[in-house]
């Protein structure tokens, strides 16, 4: 079992004009196997967050638990799909997707048999020997995503994954995690700015204000699974939609510094 448990996360950074506080008491609970998307404006924290989580940035404040166990830096139960695809560029597609298992030592006979067909199923087939540089930013990404799949982490981190790429590798790709995550049910936390993605993908979307980045909302999804593109014509869908949509923008101001004077020069 791999969930995650975040208890008052804050963050601060250092500033030329003193300290920013980036997060404030953000506490949300992932459960193992859940799907939950992290939604608000850019520079809110997400990325922030999500580096917490993954073990790379310690927050000031709070307590983080992976596995009910507290996170002392990164791990090999946790996945990471940075927004910068970030392949090792003196290694081929494939190279880079064996790369985990061969670090792990979990290389076994059939290792290989699976990065081919991971790669053939994100659109990468004939480009094995490619080496990044020879990539497409889309491509690139693709293949980072392999990556990250072939070690079957039980929390999976994704930031932004399929923002860059266009809108039909984009629809492909979600299928793709869909249907991946239909069959191994790996935790998830996902970073994203598209509503239509969050709702389509998750058990949950967790909305975020900014300035300090805190939790305001957490909208339920309760969509049938297994799910599938055609979900995103029922009017329960477009309803959720809204309601995320709403919530993001009722986010929006929240917790800026112009809204708090507003809210004290008023009460
Ligand atoms: N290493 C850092 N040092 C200083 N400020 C940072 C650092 N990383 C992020 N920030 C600031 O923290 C805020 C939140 O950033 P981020 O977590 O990337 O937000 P998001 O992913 O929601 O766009 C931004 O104002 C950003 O400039
Ligand atoms: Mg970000």
């Amino acid at each position: 079992m791999a969930g995650v448990a975040l208890g008052n996360v804050s963050k601060q950074y250092a500033h030329h004009r003193g300290s920013v506080e980036i997060l404030r008491n953000v506490s949300i609970t992932v459960e193992d196997g859940e799907f939950v998307s992290l939604v608000g404006r850019s520079g809110c924290g997400k990325t922030t967050l999500l580096r917490i989580v993954g073990g790379f940035v310690r927050p000031d404040a709070g307590s983080v638990l992976v596995d009910a166990t507290p996170v002392r830096g990164p791990g090999s139960d946790r996945g990471v799909l940075f927004q910068q695809p970030m392949l090792f560029p003196w290694l081929t597609v494939l190279e880079n997707t064996l790369f985990g298992p061969r670090a792990e030592g979990s290389y076994a006979a059939d290792t290989r048999e699976r990065a081919v067909e991971l790669l053939r199923v994100v659109g990468l087939a004939g480009f094995e020997y490619h080496y990044p540089k020879q990539l497409s930013g889309g491509m690139m990404h693709r293949a980072a995503f392999a990556r990250a799949m072939m070690v079957n982490p039980k929390i999976m981190l994704m930031d932004e994954p399929f923002g860059a790429l266009d809108a039909l590798t984009r629809a492909g790709m979600q299928q793709f995690l869909l249907e991946l995550w239909e069959r191994r049910r790996f935790t998830v936390i996902l970073v994203t700015h598209d509503v239509e993605e969050a709702v389509l993908l998750s058990d949950r979307v967790a909305v975020m204000a900014s300035a300090p980045g805190e939790l305001v909302e957490t909208i339920e999804i309760p969509l049938p699974r297994p799910r599938t593109y055609d979900v995103s014509e029922s009017t329960e869908f477009v309803d959720l939609k809204r309601r995320v949509r709403q919530a993001v923008e009722r986010a929006r101001g929240g917790g800026s510094v112009v809204g708090a004077d507003h809210a004290r020069a008023s009460g």
